[in-house]
C-alpha cells in the first residue's frame, strides 16, 4: 500500500510497504502552467540527475538512500526509506551538544561531496535525515552537479548558511560554526578558498 508522505514544491513522496521492506517513491507530477515538452524535459533531467547523483554521493562516502528503480516516463524514482527525522525538526528539540554534533556531521558530508567535486545544490536542513542511530543521511539530489567550481561550492555553503538562518535565528551561529568545523575537516586547505567565496557571494546578494 502506498501512503503519501509529503507534498513538496517539486514532488510528491509516497511511502510504500512491499516485499517486507519500506521504500519511497519520489514522483514529479506535471506542472500545468509549463508547456508539456519543456516540463517533460526538465523533469527527465532532474529525475536522471537525482538518480545518478545519489549513487555518486554514496561512492564518495556520503550516506544516501539506494536507488531501487527509476520510471523515466512517470518521472518517478524508487529508493530506500530512511527511517528518521529531518534535521530541521530536530533543531528545537535536540540539546545544544547534540545539535552541534549533527551539524558538524552535516558539514563533514558536504565537505566530502565538495572534495569529490560535487555540489548538493539544495543543502537545507529538510534535506538532512537523522536516523534512530543518529546517523546523518543526505537526500534530494535533483539539483546536484559534478565537476563543481569554487564558485559552485561557495554557493552551496551560502545556501547552507541561509538555511540555518531561516530555520532558527537564535541557533544559526551554533549551527554554522559546527557545520564549518566538519567542513574544514574534510576539505582541509581547500576549505578557506570556498568559505571566502561564500562570504563574497553573501555580500554580493546583499548589496546588489
Ligand atoms: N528516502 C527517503 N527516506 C525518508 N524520507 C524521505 C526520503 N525521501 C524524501 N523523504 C521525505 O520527503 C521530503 C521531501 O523529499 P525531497 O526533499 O526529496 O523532495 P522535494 O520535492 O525536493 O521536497 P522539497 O521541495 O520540500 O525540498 C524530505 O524532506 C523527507 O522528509
Ligand atoms: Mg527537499
Amino acid at each position: 500500500m502506498a501512503e503519501q508522505l509529503t507534498l513538496g514544491a517539486e514532488s510528491i513522496i509516497f511511502r510504500l510497504d512491499q516485499w517486507d521492506r519500506e521504500f519511497i517513491l519520489k514522483h514529479r507530477p506535471p506542472k500545468p502552467y509549463l508547456l508539456k515538452a519543456i516540463d517533460d524535459l526538465l523533469k527527465l533531467s532532474r529525475t536522471n540527475r537525482e538518480c545518478k547523483m545519489l549513487t555518486v554521493a554514496r561512492s564518495l562516502g556520503v550516506p544516501t538512500p539506494a536507488v531501487l528503480w527509476i520510471d523515466r516516463k512517470q518521472h518517478t524514482i524508487a529508493m530506500d526509506f530512511i527511517n528518521g527525522t529531518q534535521l530541521k525538526q530536530l533543531v528545537s528539540e535536540a540539546s545544544e551538544r547534540k545539535l552541534r554534533e549533527l551539524c558538524e556531521e552535516f558539514g563533514r558530508l558536504i565537505g566530502l561531496l565538495h572534495d569529490g567535486g560535487v555540489v548538493h545544490g539544495d543543502p537545507t536542513t529538510s534535506n538532512v535525515i537523522v536516523d534512530k542511530q543518529s546517523k546523518v543521511w543526505l537526500i534530494d539530489f535533483g539539483l546536484a552537479e559534478m565537476n563543481a567550481t569554487v564558485e559552485m561550492k561557495g554557493v552551496d555553503i551560502h545556501l547552507m548558511r541561509r538555511a540555518f538562518e531561516t530555520t532558527h535565528w537564535d541557533l544559526e551561529d551554533t549551527m554554522l560554526e559546527s557545520a564549518l568545523v566538519g567542513y574544514r575537516r574534510t576539505m582541509r586547505e581547500e576549505a578557506e578558498e570556498v568559505l571566502s567565496r561564500a562570504n563574497e557571494i553573501r555580500t554580493r546578494g546583499r548589496y546588489h
